[in-house]
């Protein structure tokens, strides 16, 4: 496929994934020096992302949409039999990788949400749940957390094999918008409206966390 020059990752789907870069390694450390304070509100960055970042798969420019990228087994065994991609952007097996890191990233948070230490904080919707379900939950947070770790390690390895085995300039890309032979075949929709639904999303949170039971007054 012929590409015409356009950036091939538009702003919002960069500065997304930067910032998922950023919130990982701090939500990770934030838990385990036990700052839970801090852990929350980087988890609800994560989420509000994480769902625009959704959003923009359908409203956003046409290689971060979902139909751009994701293909069925058809496409995967033609890639595979080195039939090339569809997609100038992601290649059909990166296409389902975004899909599970972006659903374990939201079900790590998500899971949070329902999470306590058992001392001294208590997720917001941890009053919300059935114990057995904040139980389930608990033991999500922890397991995802260590899928998410497995699929990300296999994630940069597999940019790193493009990068330096197969001279394809994916990191230039995801840095710049475009590199040599990686460019959109379509000018990029308008930026500023995914501030905007990242801002209903936002507050969409705050509201729906706000209206979450809190726990019975201890009367001594
Ligand atoms: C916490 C760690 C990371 C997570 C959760 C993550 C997640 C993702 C996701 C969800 C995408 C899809 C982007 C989109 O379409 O919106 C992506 C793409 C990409 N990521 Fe990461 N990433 C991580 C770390 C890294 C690191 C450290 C690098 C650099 C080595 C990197 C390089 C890239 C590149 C180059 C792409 C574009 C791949 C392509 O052209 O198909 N990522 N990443
Ligand atoms: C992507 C976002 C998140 C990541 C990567 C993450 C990661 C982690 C990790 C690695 C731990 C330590 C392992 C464990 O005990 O489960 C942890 C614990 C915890 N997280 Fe998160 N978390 C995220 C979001 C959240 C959110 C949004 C909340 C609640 C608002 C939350 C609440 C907790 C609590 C209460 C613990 C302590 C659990 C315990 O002591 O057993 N997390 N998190």
């Amino acid at each position: 496929m012929q590409a015409t020059g356009s950036a091939l990752w538009d702003i919002p789907t960069r500065v997304f994934h930067w910032l998922i870069v950023c919130c990982v390694p701090l939500a990770w450390w934030s838990a385990e020096t036990e700052n839970y304070e801090a852990h929350q509100w980087i988890g609800y960055t994560v989420i509000t992302l994480v769902v625009t970042r959704i959003a923009w798969g359908f409203f956003g420019s046409q290689h971060s949409r979902f139909r751009d990228f994701v293909v069925g087994p058809g496409g995967i065994l033609a890639y595979l039999r080195g039939q090339g991609s569809v997609s100038v952007g992601h290649n059909p097996l990166g296409g389902w990788s975004v899909l599970a890191l972006l659903s374990l990233l939201l079900l790590q948070a998500v899971s949070g949400l329902f999470n306590s230490d058992d001392v001294l904080f208590s997720g917001p919707l941890y009053y919300a749940a059935e114990s057995g379900f904040r139980d389930a939950m608990g033991v999500v947070h922890e397991v995802a957390f260590n899928v998410l770790l497995g699929l990300v390690c296999l994630h940069i390895l597999a940019v790193l094999y493009y990068q330096l085995a197969r001279g394809e300039n994916l990191l230039g890309a995801m840095i710049r918008g475009s590199s040599e032979g990686r460019q959109g075949l379509s000018a990029p929709v308008p930026w500023w409206r995914a501030l905007v639904l990242l801002a209903v999303f936002a507050l969409a949170l705050w509201w729906g966390l706000e209206q979450a039971p809190q726990p019975a007054p201890v009367i001594w």
